[in-house]
Parts: C-alpha cells; structure tokens; sequence
C-alpha cells in the first residue's frame, strides 16, 4: 500500500502512515502563479492500492480539486485500487434540496469522486447517516465517539454529569455515545437556523440539567450553536460545560468566540489541520491518525 498526502491535512497523513509504518509517497503538487494545481506522482504504484489523505474542509474547492487530479494522477500511472481518506467530507450539509431551486452540491462531489476513479472512500463521523444514500462507491464511515467516550472515562466526568445535543440532528449521535458511558442522561436541545440569515434561536429543550454538561457535535462552524447551547445550560444551572466535536471547521471568528464562550474546554479531533495561528487556550485536539490507520490495515 502506497499513502499520498493532499496538501490539507499533512500533520494527519504522517500520523496514519506512523501507525502503518509506512513512508509517505512522494507527489508533486505544483501551483502555478493563477492559483491552478499542477500534481505528479513520483512513486511506482502499478498494480497496487494507493491511498489518498485530504481533508475537504476550508477551502473545500480547491482541496476537492486537488484530491480529485490526484486520484487521476494516480489511475494514470497504474494504481489499482485508490482509497481516499477525506478526514472531512466538505459540502455533507448540502445532501439535498432544503428549498426548491437548490442544487444538491453533494451529489455532484459524490459523483465526481467516482469519475476520477476513486473506488472506495473513508470518512470521519458524517453530518448525516443518509449521506452515504448519495455516494454510490463504497463508503466506510468512522466515528471519534469512541475516542471521545475514553477521554470522558479516563477524565472521570461521568458523575453528576448529562450529554447534550445542541439540535435534533445529533440526537442519534448522543444516544451512541451515551450507551458507550453505561446510559448516561441526555438532553435535546431545540435550535432553529434561519437559512437566508444563518442566525440561530433556542426553542426549548428536553431532559434534566446536571452539574456537568457535555455537549457532543459533529462540527464546529461559526460557533454559533454551541455558545448558545452553552448559554442555555449555564442558565438553567450547569456548573461545568465540555464540548466533543469530532471536526474544527472553524469559520472566521470561530476561535475568539470560542474561547470566550461560556465553555470550559473544546475537544476536537484533526480531521481538520487547525493552523497554529488559530489555537486558543481551551482547544485540546485528540488523534484520530489511530482510527484511520486500523481501518487501512
Ligand atoms: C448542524 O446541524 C451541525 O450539526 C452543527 O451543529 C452546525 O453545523 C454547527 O455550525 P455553527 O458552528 O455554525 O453553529
């Protein structure tokens, strides 16, 4: 097996390819004066599985692009089979028409991944279960709930403590969670999202407070849901408020608001290469290098 990095998530490539105990592939990437991507694969990879690490976070059109010549680059020069590992899944909010005259943009990257000749995709903790309904190639769907359920045990914050899902979306995401934790309590929150304006308001919520509240996520954007989840439970009496998102999208101001969010500590994983620049002291980042590299053996 061959692993080529995309130039999103090199940090997360090097990881996966520590735990095979392989060396990266070498792959040119050349970006010419226009901003267009120039890429070579400098390795042999006749009749061999090559796999392909990019993480289509921010921006997702420019890391799609480039992990797609890859894979062509690869096809080209004898690659048999080629797996991509897209750590993030750009676009996964878009999997179908919210309001007539839409397109459905993930549908189209769907089908594009497979035009390029991608014959199998691996995936961190997807928006949605229904995704996988529009990607027609194999899909293997990982998840950081596990990571995240060893990091609560080891940190002992089960006692007095309640999962929390910030929107009825990641209702079912809480449920496996909780189940991991011996059934620990959940509560819902109701958000509402105005699409023309993005703003979001709490409707109310279902289950009861404790001490410690852990708010679980598939992602971070703006910011905007989990300060208002956060601000929520500090007012019905939450004392302590840990949040577990498996993907830092982190969107323009995201890290300043963040940090002066009502939260104690955010953990991420690195599906997304957060640059240094835009750390803030209660980012804590765990590895999910360990998770992909199992699946790849
Ligand atoms: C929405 O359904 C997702 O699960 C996240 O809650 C959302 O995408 C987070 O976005 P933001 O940080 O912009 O509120």
């Amino acid at each position: 097996m061959k692993i080529f990095s995309g130039s999103s998530n090199k940090p997360l490539t090097e990881k996966i390819a520590k735990e095979l105990d392989i060396n990266l592939s070498p792959l040119e990437i050349h970006i010419f004066p226009d901003g267009e991507r120039r890429i070579r694969v400098l390795d042999n990879v006749v009749d061999q599985g090559a796999v392909i690490v990019q993480s289509c976070s921010t921006p997702a059109d420019t890391n799609y692009m480039e992990l797609f010549f890859i894979a062509d680059a690869l096809k080209r020069s004898g690659a048999k089979l080629v797996t991509a590992v897209i750590s993030y899944l750009g676009y996964q909010r878009q999997d179908h028409v919210f309001r007539s005259g839409e397109a459905v943009s993930l549908q189209v990257i769907a089908e594009t991944l497979e035009a390029v000749g991608i014959n199998k995709i691996i995936v961190v903790d997807l928006h949605s279960i229904k995704i996988k309904e529009v990607i027609h190639i194999p899909v293997i769907h990982l998840s950081a709930l596990e990571i995240f359920a060893e990091k609560i045990k080891k940190e002992s914050w089960i006692e007095d403590a309640v999962l929390v899902s910030p929107d009825m979306g990641g209702i079912r995401r809480v449920k496996i969670l909780s189940e991991m934790l011996n059934y620990l309590p959940v509560i819902t929150i109701n958000k509402d999202r105005n699409l023309q304006t993005g703003e979001i308001s709490i409707k109310g919520y279902k289950g009861k407070i404790a001490k410690r509240a852990i708010i679980v996520d598939d992602m971070i954007s703006t910011g905007g849901t989990i300060v208002k989840a956060a601000e929520l439970l500090k007012q019905k009496g939450a004392k302590e408020i840990f949040v577990f998102v498996t993907h830092a999208v982190f969107s323009s101001d995201a890290p300043k608001i963040l940090q002066s969010s009502k939260v104690k500590f955010f953990f991420v994983t690195d599906t997304i290469n957060i640059p240094k620049d835009r750390h803030f002291a209660k980012l804590k980042i765990l590895s999910v290098g360990k998770l992909i590299a199992q699946n790849l053996k």
